[in-house]
């Protein structure tokens, strides 16, 4: 029996990542139940959970000790949140990015829940102090951001808003440990975590470099897959720079650090990706050349497909 056995996990909003949610957490043993406010929606979760979770087992890609069947069986399905709430120790809310979307629900938590449960958000943009401020549960909230797909990609990003308390982000980061997940903890809220920032900045010099006519768009996204990308799927940006100078990280950047800071000079603004329709076109037009949109869903699943292998050879690279 796992720690996690007995446990009751309770998820809002059952699409795209409530499921990928509600399949880390069965794979480590928790209990899940799954709340929506569409019917429909918590009937269409069920078959693609079954469907997923077999389809993963006959691949040899399911996570955790447990068969799919006995996986499945640990998840429920309430259109009523206060029963979700009822013993659950962990709450994933996993419902649109809209910010007033969001603020109705955790209010409506908020008279609902006792000292025991954590309320985590899946949010990609919204600081945690946004939605539950004003909030009497505020110290139990905060952020725990996955990316997509979660079941491939271990990294979550949990974030406290100024109230959120020590404990809380702790049993979240514990929590997330007893998944196989690999959370990093940001001392404190900011805008776009951490994981956007630094996504952001490079689609910025992405857009300037296809912008300005210096590299096309399968030349660009080549710059990472077949260049950067292959050691930033082992290793960090700053331990790859440790390594690559005799001396290390600090050798590094006394030898480069002019030059790093001279590029950087000539980035020029930050471009407004909405506004500059005539690059846009020209990004959508190629990328839709290499990648049809008929062949998103396709490629997608062949993308996750080699994660799952990546993810093996990363466990025995660390
Ligand atoms: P989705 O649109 O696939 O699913 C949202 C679900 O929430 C739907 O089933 C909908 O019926 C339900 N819902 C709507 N209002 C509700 C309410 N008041 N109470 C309960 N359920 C409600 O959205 P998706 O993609 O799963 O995104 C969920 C969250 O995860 C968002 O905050 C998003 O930013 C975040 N996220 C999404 C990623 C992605 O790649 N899709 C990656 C990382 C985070």
């Amino acid at each position: 029996m796992s720690s996690s056995s007995g446990q009751k996990i309770g998820i809002v909003g059952s699409g795209l990542i409530g499921r990928a949610w509600a399949m880390l957490f069965v794979s480590a043993g928790y209990r899940v139940q799954m709340y929506d406010i569409l019917e429909s929606q918590l009937a269409t979760a069920q078959q693609e959970l079954q469907k997923e979770l077999h389809s993963l087992e006959e691949r040899g890609a399911l996570r955790g000790q447990l068969r799919a069947a006995e996986q499945l069986a640990l998840i429920g399905f309430t259109q009523r949140l206060e029963e979700l709430v009822v013993n659950a120790v962990h709450i994933q809310e996993c419902v649109p990015e809209q910010l007033e979307l969001k603020k109705s629900l955790y209010s409506q938590l908020d008279g609902l829940l006792g000292d025991d449960t954590v309320v985590a958000s899946s949010t990609s943009t919204f600081m945690p102090s946004l939605y539950s401020e004003g909030l009497s549960r505020r110290q139990q909230m905060l952020v725990a951001h996955p990316l997509n797909p979660p079941y491939f990609i271990p990294l979550v990003e949990i974030v406290p808003a100024p109230w959120t308390t020590a404990e809380a982000v702790e049993r979240t980061r514990l929590l997330m440990l007893s998944l196989g997940q690999r959370p990093v903890t940001l001392k404190r809220e900011i805008e776009g975590f951490a994981t956007n920032r630094i996504q952001y900045a490079i689609l910025n010099e992405v857009w300037r470099l296809v912008g300005s006519g210096i590299l096309s768009v399968a030349d660009v996204d080549r710059v990472l897959s077949q260049g950067l990308g292959l050691r930033y799927a082992l290793l960090g940006s700053l331990e790859t720079a440790h390594l690559n100078a005799p001396g290390g990280v600090a050798d590094y950047f006394q030898r480069f650090g002019g030059e790093i800071s001279a590029v950087s000079a000539t980035y020029g603004p930050t471009p407004n990706t909405r506004a500059e329709a005539g690059t846009l076109a020209e990004i959508a037009r190629q990328c839709e050349e290499l990648v049809p949109l008929e062949a998103l869903g396709q490629r997608r699943a062949t993308r996750d497909a080699f994660l799952t292998q990546l993810a093996k050879l990363k466990k025995q690279f660390e």
